[in-house]
Formats: structure tokens, sequence, C-alpha cells
């Protein structure tokens, strides 16, 4: 497999503050990644550097084996940033147009359109006039006019209504299917979870897990055993084992987080705990990715 992106160390500093620290990973061709984290994790300043529109203060970037600004990767990108801009003299059609021009092999004129999703009214609009949404369609549409073998998309779906956005992840999938690689960024776990293969996690300028979904929802994933206790819940021999990764109490009652509350749940009885209403929560990813950036220090 043909290594499409490499990383190596890559490290932004904005007058003396880290918003991007020692990120180093590779992506092979056909990957669909998703670099998911919070607002201000360094998401789009690791896009815009990989697209050697940004400048590394250290470390490495080579798409296709190459130094991003050389023509030959130019030639094989497509970028959807995060703020679009659009030549606004121009009608919808004429940018579409032009952006075929700067490729060798575009995509037919029909076949961008069709990306659009706009109608030949609209078309024929200056692209000030359309609104947030069909703006980012034709944004959709250009990052596609070169037939790219490589794909970014910063916050792809931000203001999108929900048919939108269903259409452009069916559209993603296309591309994935057609054997081109993706990477993704959103704030979003379950677009990750539904689109990626691999989730890159990002929180303060550092990629703080790798894998692929299911291994990352399991890292993330919280359970927690909860109970009654009925009397001096013995806390820190729980604490001490290997599977606990925290016992507190809430609203009277003994939280005991783990990854293995079958585990808990036998210790309990061997230990002759007395405990009622017993109640086994599986967690939710929104709040395991709140926790995350909590204990990272985000406020
Ligand atoms: N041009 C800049 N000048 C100064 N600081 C910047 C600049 N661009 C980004 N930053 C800072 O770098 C950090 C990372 O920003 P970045 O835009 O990469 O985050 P992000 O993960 O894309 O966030 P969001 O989800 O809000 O888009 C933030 O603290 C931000 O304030
Ligand atoms: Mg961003």
């Amino acid at each position: 497999m043909e290594t499409i992106v490499e990383i190596t160390n890559l490290s932004k500093e904005f007058k003396g503050k880290k918003a991007v620290e020692d990120v180093s990973f590779s992506i092979q061709s056909g990957e669909v990644v998703a670099i998911l984290g919070p607002n201000g994790a360094g998401k789009s300043t690791s896009i815009l550097m990989m697209l050697g529109l940004l400048h590394p203060s250290s470390g490495e970037v080579s798409l296709f084996n190459q130094r991003p600004q050389e023509q030959k990767v130019r030639e094989r990108i497509g970028v959807m940033l995060q703020q679009v801009s659009l030549m606004d003299a121009l009608k919808v059609k004429e940018v579409l147009a032009l952006f075929r021009t700067y490729y060798p092999n575009p995509l037919s004129m029909e076949e961008l359109i069709r990306l659009t999703g706009l109608q030949e009214s609209e078309l024929n609009k200056r692209t000030e006039k359309l609104s947030g949404g069909q703006k980012r369609r034709v944004s959709f549409a250009l990052a596609m006019a070169g037939n790219p073998d490589l794909v970014f998309f910063d916050e792809p779906t931000v203001g999108m209504d929900s048919t939108a956005r269903k259409e452009f992840w069916a559209r993603v999938r296309q591309l994935a299917d057609a054997g081109k690689t993706v990477l993704f960024s959103t704030h979003y776990l379950q677009e990750a979870d539904d689109v990626a293969t691999r989730i890159l996690l990002f929180n303060e300028g550092k990629l703080v897990a790798d894998g692929c979904p299911s291994t990352i929802k399991q890292q993330l994933l919280k359970k927690t055993v909860s109970f009654k206790a009925g009397g001096d819940f013995p806390k820190e021999r729980f604490l001490t084992m290997t599977h606990v990764s925290d016992v507190y109490e809430e609203k009277g009652r003994v939280v005991i987080q783990t990854e293995d509350t079958d585990h808990v749940l036998a210790s309990l009885f061997t230990e002759g705990t007395p405990v009622s209403d017993i109640s086994i929560d599986k967690g939710r990813l929104e709040d395991a990715f709140e926790q995350l950036t909590v204990e990272q220090g985000v406020s």
C-alpha cells in the first residue's frame, strides 16, 4: 500500500503558544481518517500545514512522498477549508469552469454541476448570492474538480442541515469506495465513528489517540457500576484493582468507573460488600469526550 501522507514531529507555535505539538502519523492509500477534537485542538492548523499553506515551526510533511507545495502534489489533492471563500465576482458556472483548467484530468463539467446540487438558474448566480449551505456545496464541487486522489475536508458539515449532511457523507463514502484517501476534521464523534476507518484524536495540539473507531471508543468509553452502599464503602480497596480507574460518590451513590463491569460485580459479591440498587452504565461517547478534554485541562 502506498503512503499518501507522512507527518513527522510536526509542531506549530503562534507567538510562543503551541497550537500543534510534536505530531507524527502516516496515512495509507484508501484510508478515511477523521481528525477529531474540540475547538482549538489544532485540527485546522495541522491541515493547513499538511497542505503547505502554513509553514511548520518544526517537523516535516510529505504528501505522495513529496513536498506539499509541488505542482505534481497539488494536482492530486482536493481541499475544502473551514472558511469557505469563493470568488465573488464570478458566477458559479464560471468558477467551476475556471477550477477545471487548473488540473490535468478534471471531472467533466456535468459531473461538477451535479456535485453542487444546484439548478441551472442558481448556477448562473454570482457566488456571493448563494446561501451558506449552497456555498459549501460549490466548495465541495471545487474540491473535487481535479478528480483528486487525496481530499481534505475541514469541518465540512458545519452549517449543513441534516439532509445535506447525509448527502455529503454518502458522497464521501462513494469517494472511499473509489479508492480515494480522505482526511476530514470534525468535533462530532458520531460522524467520525460513522464514516472514518481511523480516528486521530487531537487535544490541545497533541495527538492523544490513533486507531480504528471501535478501539478509540473502547479507550474513551468509561463503563460504570453504581449502587447504594449499605455502610462505609471500602473505596481504597476497589481503587487498587487494576481494571478500576476511579471510585467516587454521586447523588448518594457510589460509582465505580471500570473497563470490566463483570469483574467489579464479582468483587462486590466476593467481598460481601453490602450494596443495593446496582446499576451498570455503558457510558456515552459524548460524556467520555467531555471527560477527556476536562482531564487534559481544556475549559
Ligand atoms: N493564525 C493564528 N494566529 C494565532 N493563533 C492561532 C492561529 N491559528 C490558530 N491559532 C491557535 O492555535 C490553536 C489551534 O487552532 P486550530 O484552528 O488549529 O484549532 P481547531 O482544532 O481547528 O479548532 P476548531 O474546532 O475551533 O476549528 C488555537 O488555540 C488557536 O487560537
Ligand atoms: Mg478548525
